[in-house]
């Protein structure tokens, strides 16, 4: 091996390294450790809103709280019924370990989602799930904070009926007691492993 080779291997091994040490802590972060981590991962913030029984309903009231906040609409075909059933079914699981912990359930659809109709939508799945809803700013804002990404989708083409559809983000965001991000949980995570994730973090608090 001459001395350009050398150099050259030399180079490609850095360059792995560094794409190496760049991707393996983002695989899965710890949550403690993300938590320790000064400014990472700042999801989450301020929302003024309306909740099911027409009150107004800010993060601040959930202080000293665990959150499970989850955004979606009550229109929605399939993410959001599957999710909060997932969500209702981990308190059916959780037990008392889960009675520190407020499902919140946040509309990306307020021009339909009056506080009524959000109201009877949660009662099909947990009466304890707080639901909100607000103006199109109000809304905009509290997914802002969470970085949800929504908006109407498209028309299909030769649909001329007036009923539309949202596109919208399905994660449920855990949030500790002081308001900051513990994890989130992607719309595949089953009861059992919410439920097991969730009892893990507040058991520290219940102890
Ligand atoms: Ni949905």
């Amino acid at each position: 091996m001459n001395r350009r080779t050398m150099i050259i291997g030399a180079v490609m091994v850095l360059g792995m390294l560094t794409v190496l040490a760049l991707y393996i802590p983002g695989i899965r972060p710890e949550p403690m450790q993300v938590r320790a981590v000064e400014g990472e991962a700042a999801i989450g913030g301020p929302f003024n809103l309306i909740d099911q029984n027409g009150a107004a309903v800010s993060d601040l009231d959930f202080r000293g709280k665990y959150m499970l906040v989850f955004f979606g609409f009550t229109h929605c075909p399939d993410v959001c019924p599957l999710t909060l059933r997932m969500i209702a079914d981990a308190y059916a699981i959780g037990g008392p370990m889960l009675e520190n912990v407020v499902p919140i359930f946040i509309s990306v659809d307020p021009e339909r989602d009056t506080p009524e109709i959000m109201g009877e939508y949660v009662m099909n799945f947990d009466p304890r799930i707080v639901a909100l809803t607000g103006s199109a700013d109000a809304i905009k804002q509290a997914a802002n904070g969470y970085r949800v990404f929504y908006r109407r989708a498209a028309k299909a083409e030769g649909d001329t009926g007036d009923d539309y559809m949202m596109e919208h983000s399905g994660y449920v965001y855990f949030m500790g007691p002081d308001g900051r991000y513990i994890t989130h949980f992607s719309p595949k995570t089953t009861a059992q492993e919410l439920a097991a994730r969730v009892r893990q973090e507040t058991s520290y608090t219940n102890r």
